[in-house]
Protein backbone atom coordinates (compact mmCIF):
# COMPACT_ATOMS: atom_id res chain seq x y z
CA UNK A 1 0.00 0.00 0.00
CA UNK A 2 0.94 3.64 -0.31
CA UNK A 3 2.87 4.77 2.98
CA UNK A 4 1.18 8.05 2.96
CA UNK A 5 -2.38 6.16 2.65
CA UNK A 6 -1.47 4.01 5.90
CA UNK A 7 0.14 6.59 7.32
CA UNK A 8 -2.53 8.80 7.30
CA UNK A 9 -4.86 5.83 8.48
CA UNK A 10 -3.40 6.57 11.69
CA UNK A 11 -3.82 9.75 12.36
CA UNK A 12 -7.06 11.34 13.83
CA UNK A 13 -8.32 12.48 10.77
CA UNK A 14 -11.76 11.20 10.37
CA UNK A 15 -12.53 7.43 7.77
CA UNK A 16 -15.30 9.89 6.23
CA UNK A 17 -15.66 13.59 5.52
CA UNK A 18 -18.57 15.07 3.56
CA UNK A 19 -18.00 18.52 2.33
CA UNK A 20 -21.43 20.62 1.46
CA UNK A 21 -22.42 17.57 -0.73
CA UNK A 22 -24.95 17.61 -3.37
CA UNK A 23 -26.01 14.45 -5.40
CA UNK A 24 -27.89 15.20 -8.73
CA UNK A 25 -29.67 13.20 -10.65
CA UNK A 26 -30.57 15.10 -13.95
CA UNK A 27 -32.18 18.01 -12.18
CA UNK A 28 -33.37 15.62 -8.98
CA UNK A 29 -31.60 16.16 -5.59
CA UNK A 30 -30.55 12.86 -3.96
CA UNK A 31 -28.46 13.95 -1.48
CA UNK A 32 -29.19 18.31 -0.50
CA UNK A 33 -25.76 19.80 0.77
CA UNK A 34 -24.88 16.92 3.53
CA UNK A 35 -21.81 17.54 5.64
CA UNK A 36 -20.58 14.60 7.54
CA UNK A 37 -17.75 13.34 9.48
CA UNK A 38 -16.84 9.19 10.65
CA UNK A 39 -14.59 8.81 13.00
CA UNK A 40 -12.53 5.76 13.19
CA UNK A 41 -13.91 2.66 15.12
CA UNK A 42 -17.75 4.10 14.98
CA UNK A 43 -20.73 2.33 14.73
CA UNK A 44 -23.19 4.48 12.93
CA UNK A 45 -26.59 3.44 11.34
CA UNK A 46 -28.54 5.54 8.69
CA UNK A 47 -31.91 5.41 8.87
CA UNK A 48 -34.76 6.91 6.91
CA UNK A 49 -37.34 6.27 3.96
CA UNK A 50 -36.77 4.55 1.36
CA UNK A 51 -35.99 6.93 -1.42
CA UNK A 52 -34.01 9.11 1.71
CA UNK A 53 -30.64 8.90 -0.10
CA UNK A 54 -29.40 6.57 1.77
CA UNK A 55 -27.47 3.99 -0.88
CA UNK A 56 -26.39 7.39 -2.35
CA UNK A 57 -24.38 8.10 0.58
CA UNK A 58 -23.20 4.69 0.87
CA UNK A 59 -22.00 4.92 -2.54
CA UNK A 60 -20.47 8.28 -2.17
CA UNK A 61 -18.76 6.78 0.69
CA UNK A 62 -16.92 4.09 -1.15
CA UNK A 63 -16.47 5.71 -4.56
CA UNK A 64 -18.79 4.33 -6.57
CA UNK A 65 -20.19 7.67 -7.08
CA UNK A 66 -18.48 10.86 -7.22
CA UNK A 67 -20.45 13.97 -6.04
CA UNK A 68 -21.90 16.37 -8.20
CA UNK A 69 -20.90 19.16 -5.87
CA UNK A 70 -18.68 19.39 -2.90
CA UNK A 71 -15.98 16.54 -1.57
CA UNK A 72 -16.19 13.55 -0.43
CA UNK A 73 -12.64 12.32 1.69
CA UNK A 74 -11.89 9.14 2.88
CA UNK A 75 -8.87 8.05 4.91
CA UNK A 76 -7.88 11.94 3.92
CA UNK A 77 -7.94 12.06 0.62
CA UNK A 78 -10.24 13.63 -2.01
CA UNK A 79 -11.70 11.11 -4.04
CA UNK A 80 -12.23 13.22 -6.45
CA UNK A 81 -8.72 14.51 -6.80
CA UNK A 82 -7.06 10.82 -7.10
CA UNK A 83 -5.84 9.01 -10.17
CA UNK A 84 -7.01 6.04 -10.40
CA UNK A 85 -4.26 3.48 -9.21
CA UNK A 86 -4.75 5.69 -5.65
CA UNK A 87 -8.57 5.86 -6.19
CA UNK A 88 -8.34 1.74 -6.20
CA UNK A 89 -5.98 1.69 -3.02
CA UNK A 90 -8.46 3.65 -1.07
CA UNK A 91 -11.51 1.92 -2.15
CA UNK A 92 -10.18 -1.74 -0.97
CA UNK A 93 -9.96 -0.02 2.24
CA UNK A 94 -13.40 0.36 2.34
CA UNK A 95 -15.57 -3.05 2.27
CA UNK A 96 -19.01 -2.99 0.92
CA UNK A 97 -21.90 -5.95 1.87
CA UNK A 98 -25.94 -5.01 0.05
CA UNK A 99 -29.32 -6.07 0.91
CA UNK A 100 -28.87 -8.75 -2.41
CA UNK A 101 -25.47 -9.75 -1.39
CA UNK A 102 -23.58 -9.34 -5.08
CA UNK A 103 -22.18 -13.06 -4.65
CA UNK A 104 -21.72 -15.13 -7.64
CA UNK A 105 -24.59 -18.20 -7.45
CA UNK A 106 -23.14 -21.01 -9.31
CA UNK A 107 -19.34 -21.04 -7.92
CA UNK A 108 -18.34 -22.61 -4.16
CA UNK A 109 -18.35 -20.70 -1.17
CA UNK A 110 -14.56 -20.24 -1.16
CA UNK A 111 -14.86 -18.75 -4.56
CA UNK A 112 -16.73 -16.02 -3.55
CA UNK A 113 -14.80 -15.14 -0.42
CA UNK A 114 -11.20 -15.39 -2.18
CA UNK A 115 -13.33 -12.60 -4.00
CA UNK A 116 -12.13 -10.89 -1.34
CA UNK A 117 -8.46 -10.84 -2.52
CA UNK A 118 -9.46 -9.16 -5.81
CA UNK A 119 -6.94 -5.90 -6.93
CA UNK A 120 -4.45 -7.47 -4.03
CA UNK A 121 -3.66 -10.60 -6.34
CA UNK A 122 -2.72 -10.65 -9.76
CA UNK A 123 -5.39 -12.09 -12.62
CA UNK A 124 -3.16 -15.14 -13.18
CA UNK A 125 -3.22 -15.76 -9.63
CA UNK A 126 -7.09 -14.41 -9.68
CA UNK A 127 -7.85 -17.36 -12.50
CA UNK A 128 -5.64 -20.37 -11.05
CA UNK A 129 -7.63 -19.71 -7.56
CA UNK A 130 -10.90 -20.61 -9.47
CA UNK A 131 -9.34 -23.67 -10.63
CA UNK A 132 -7.53 -24.59 -7.14
CA UNK A 133 -8.24 -22.98 -4.44
CA UNK A 134 -5.45 -21.01 -2.93
CA UNK A 135 -5.49 -19.34 0.35
CA UNK A 136 -8.01 -21.63 1.75
CA UNK A 137 -7.09 -20.86 5.44
CA UNK A 138 -7.87 -17.22 5.17
CA UNK A 139 -11.10 -18.00 3.82
CA UNK A 140 -12.10 -21.09 6.06
CA UNK A 141 -10.96 -18.18 8.71
CA UNK A 142 -13.21 -15.81 7.68
CA UNK A 143 -16.34 -18.12 7.39
CA UNK A 144 -15.53 -19.07 10.73
CA UNK A 145 -15.61 -16.02 11.78
CA UNK A 146 -19.23 -15.74 10.46
CA UNK A 147 -20.09 -19.07 12.06
CA UNK A 148 -20.36 -21.09 8.92
CA UNK A 149 -16.83 -22.97 8.44
CA UNK A 150 -18.59 -25.85 7.37
CA UNK A 151 -19.30 -24.05 3.97
CA UNK A 152 -16.24 -23.46 2.66
CA UNK A 153 -16.83 -26.18 -0.54
CA UNK A 154 -20.99 -25.66 -0.93
CA UNK A 155 -22.42 -24.14 -3.59
CA UNK A 156 -23.46 -21.00 -2.86
CA UNK A 157 -26.65 -21.51 -3.82
CA UNK A 158 -27.54 -23.84 -1.73
CA UNK A 159 -27.34 -21.54 0.74
CA UNK A 160 -29.97 -19.64 2.62
CA UNK A 161 -29.94 -16.12 2.64
CA UNK A 162 -29.00 -15.40 5.71
CA UNK A 163 -25.87 -17.78 5.45
CA UNK A 164 -25.52 -16.10 1.91
CA UNK A 165 -24.89 -12.40 3.73
CA UNK A 166 -22.78 -14.17 6.16
CA UNK A 167 -20.74 -15.27 2.93
CA UNK A 168 -20.48 -11.95 1.86
CA UNK A 169 -19.20 -10.31 4.82
CA UNK A 170 -16.31 -13.08 4.94
CA UNK A 171 -15.91 -11.81 1.56
CA UNK A 172 -15.72 -8.44 3.28
CA UNK A 173 -13.41 -9.96 5.84
CA UNK A 174 -10.20 -11.38 3.06
CA UNK A 175 -10.66 -7.81 1.50
CA UNK A 176 -9.50 -6.56 5.68
CA UNK A 177 -10.94 -3.09 5.02
CA UNK A 178 -10.42 -0.31 7.44
CA UNK A 179 -14.46 0.45 7.45
CA UNK A 180 -16.90 -1.89 6.44
CA UNK A 181 -20.66 -0.45 4.79
CA UNK A 182 -23.83 -2.45 4.50
CA UNK A 183 -26.69 -1.09 2.22
CA UNK A 184 -29.57 -2.68 3.81
CA UNK A 185 -27.93 -5.73 4.86
CA UNK A 186 -30.97 -7.67 6.10
CA UNK A 187 -34.00 -6.37 4.38
CA UNK A 188 -34.01 -10.00 2.42
CA UNK A 189 -34.13 -11.69 6.00
CA UNK A 190 -36.32 -12.91 8.48
CA UNK A 191 -36.15 -11.38 11.62
CA UNK A 192 -33.96 -13.74 13.66
CA UNK A 193 -31.62 -13.82 10.66
CA UNK A 194 -31.63 -10.35 10.76
CA UNK A 195 -30.37 -10.12 14.77
CA UNK A 196 -27.88 -12.69 13.46
CA UNK A 197 -26.07 -10.89 11.04
CA UNK A 198 -26.48 -7.55 12.94
CA UNK A 199 -24.77 -9.19 15.89
CA UNK A 200 -22.22 -10.58 13.47
CA UNK A 201 -21.22 -6.85 11.75
CA UNK A 202 -21.88 -5.19 15.52
CA UNK A 203 -19.34 -8.15 16.75
CA UNK A 204 -16.39 -7.33 13.89
CA UNK A 205 -16.79 -4.17 14.31
CA UNK A 206 -15.75 -4.34 18.58
CA UNK A 207 -13.58 -7.01 17.84
CA UNK A 208 -11.76 -5.22 15.11
CA UNK A 209 -11.99 -1.80 15.41
CA UNK A 210 -13.10 -1.81 11.84
CA UNK A 211 -15.32 1.64 11.41
CA UNK A 212 -18.76 0.12 10.29
CA UNK A 213 -22.00 2.49 8.53
CA UNK A 214 -24.75 0.47 7.76
CA UNK A 215 -28.23 1.34 6.21
CA UNK A 216 -31.03 -0.14 7.86
CA UNK A 217 -34.94 0.44 8.08
CA UNK A 218 -35.21 -1.33 11.60
CA UNK A 219 -34.85 1.58 14.29
CA UNK A 220 -35.11 -1.03 16.83
CA UNK A 221 -31.67 -2.31 15.55
CA UNK A 222 -30.00 0.87 14.70
CA UNK A 223 -30.54 1.61 18.59
CA UNK A 224 -29.28 -1.64 19.91
CA UNK A 225 -26.27 -2.65 17.92
CA UNK A 226 -25.17 0.88 16.79
CA UNK A 227 -23.28 4.43 18.78
CA UNK A 228 -24.54 6.90 16.70
CA UNK A 229 -27.78 7.55 14.70
CA UNK A 230 -27.84 9.37 11.18
CA UNK A 231 -31.49 9.79 9.72
CA UNK A 232 -31.94 11.28 6.36
CA UNK A 233 -34.84 12.56 4.89
CA UNK A 234 -35.73 13.63 0.83
CA UNK A 235 -31.64 13.88 1.22
CA UNK A 236 -31.36 15.53 3.84
CA UNK A 237 -29.99 14.89 7.38
CA UNK A 238 -32.52 15.60 9.88
CA UNK A 239 -30.62 14.19 12.65
CA UNK A 240 -27.04 12.63 13.52
CA UNK A 241 -27.56 11.63 17.33
CA UNK A 242 -26.12 9.04 19.71
CA UNK A 243 -28.45 6.10 20.09
CA UNK A 244 -29.17 7.04 23.39
CA UNK A 245 -30.57 10.43 23.01
CA UNK A 246 -32.67 9.30 19.39
CA UNK A 247 -36.26 10.06 20.79
CA UNK A 248 -39.51 8.38 19.28
CA UNK A 249 -40.43 12.19 18.63
CA UNK A 250 -37.62 12.22 16.09
CA UNK A 251 -38.49 8.90 14.56
CA UNK A 252 -41.73 10.06 13.60
CA UNK A 253 -40.45 13.17 12.22
CA UNK A 254 -38.03 11.16 10.21
CA UNK A 255 -41.00 9.20 8.33
CA UNK A 256 -43.25 12.50 8.30
CA UNK A 257 -42.75 13.18 4.81
CA UNK A 258 -45.30 16.01 4.11
CA UNK A 259 -43.38 19.21 5.04
N1 LIG B 1 -28.74 6.44 -10.50
C1 LIG B 1 -29.84 7.16 -10.21
N2 LIG B 1 -30.48 7.84 -11.18
C2 LIG B 1 -31.57 8.58 -10.91
N3 LIG B 1 -32.11 8.70 -9.67
C3 LIG B 1 -31.51 8.04 -8.68
C4 LIG B 1 -30.35 7.24 -8.89
N4 LIG B 1 -29.98 6.71 -7.69
C5 LIG B 1 -30.88 7.16 -6.79
N5 LIG B 1 -31.78 7.96 -7.38
C6 LIG B 1 -32.89 8.62 -6.69
O1 LIG B 1 -32.40 9.25 -5.54
C7 LIG B 1 -33.29 9.09 -4.46
C8 LIG B 1 -32.59 8.44 -3.31
O2 LIG B 1 -32.31 7.10 -3.64
P1 LIG B 1 -31.52 6.11 -2.70
O3 LIG B 1 -30.23 6.73 -2.33
O4 LIG B 1 -31.49 4.81 -3.40
O5 LIG B 1 -32.47 6.09 -1.42
P2 LIG B 1 -32.61 4.97 -0.29
O6 LIG B 1 -31.43 4.06 -0.38
O7 LIG B 1 -32.69 5.75 0.99
O8 LIG B 1 -33.90 4.27 -0.57
C9 LIG B 1 -34.47 8.27 -4.98
O9 LIG B 1 -35.52 9.14 -5.30
C10 LIG B 1 -33.92 7.62 -6.21
O10 LIG B 1 -34.93 7.41 -7.17
MG1 LIG C 1 -31.30 2.03 -0.66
Amino acid sequence: MDSNLSGEMNSSLPIFELKNVTQQFGSFQSLVDINLQIQAGDRVALVGSSGAGKSTLISLLNGTLLPTQGEVWVLGRNLAQLRPKLLRQVQRQIGTVYQQFHLVDNLRVIHNVNAGHLGRWSFLKAAASLMVPMDVETAFKALAQVGIPEKLYERTDKLSGGQQQRVAIARVLVQNPTAILADEPISSLDPERSREIMDILRQLSQDTGKTLVTSLHAIEFARSHYQRIIGLRQGRILFNTPAEALSDSMIEELYHLSR
